[in-house]
């Protein structure tokens, strides 16, 4: 068996979809490992979540680098170190340049609260209520150089309601997220994405091609 998936998350607040990811492991969901946290604001509560199980959180000040290029290549550093193969972006609130991409080329996901294309950067609770579309959602991606532009791997839906506010919506996208971020580094832990340009796609789940121990004599 392949060893366990290692991930490192960059995080900038409240750290809900890293306790999802961290949940999952934890419950065996997911055969993964959370090398490292890393996030670019101090005393969030992505840090203290990280930290109350064990996993190496650090802060690290951008306006503490001449430029973002220093800056990504103190994180790659800090990622190479913890062995980390995929990098998770979980509200992190900052533009990933060339320097982290092509340090991990492919290998970056982020998880977007709309049905992307439509409502990217910002606030895309506040973008969909305020267009007045009946379904928003989420989307789970793969990172490139654009703003939320990279190739999608799976969306989830949900309705938006007439009372909706920005946080009750929110809060309903939020619930599907927890739901598709595990799942996906599931499937990635267990090698079925398959990347064509902009179109992914997922492999079955493999089939056990050892002996068969039940019934050792069957086939002969
Ligand atoms: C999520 O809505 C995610 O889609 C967006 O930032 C938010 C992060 O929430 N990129 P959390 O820090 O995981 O609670």
């Amino acid at each position: 068996m392949d060893d366990p998936l290692r991930i490192g998350v960059l995080v900038s607040g409240v750290g809900s979809n890293l306790k999802a990811i961290l949940d999952a492991v934890e419950k065996k969901e997911l055969r993964a490992e959370v090398g490292i946290v890393i996030s670019n604001k101090k005393g969030v509560q992505a840090l203290d979540r990280a930290r109350e199980r064990g996993v190496k959180a650090i802060h690290l000040d951008p306006a503490a680098y001449k430029s973002i290029s220093d800056y990504e290549s103190e994180i790659i550093g800090l990622l190479k170190e913890a062995r980390v193969e995929w990098v998770v972006l979980a509200g992190y609130m900052k533009i990933v340049s060339e320097t982290l991409l092509s340090a991990y080329p492919g290998r970056i996901l982020n998880i977007h609260p709309s049905l992307l294309p439509a409502f990217p950067g910002l606030r895309a609770q506040e973008q969909a209520l305020k267009y007045g579309v009946k379904i928003a959602g989420c989307t789970v991606h793969l990172v490139d150089s654009g703003l939320d532009s990279g190739p999608v791997i799976v969306q989830a839906a949900v309705p938006v309601l007439e009372n909706d506010t920005v946080e009750s919506l929110r809060d309903r996208i939020l619930q599907k997220e927890h739901q598709i971020y595990p799942m996906i580094l599931k499937w990635i832990s267990e090698k079925r994405l398959n990347v064509e340009g902009r179109k992914i796609t997922l492999r079955p789940p493999a089939t056990s091609s050892g002996p068969d121990l039940v019934n050792p004599g069957e086939g002969r």
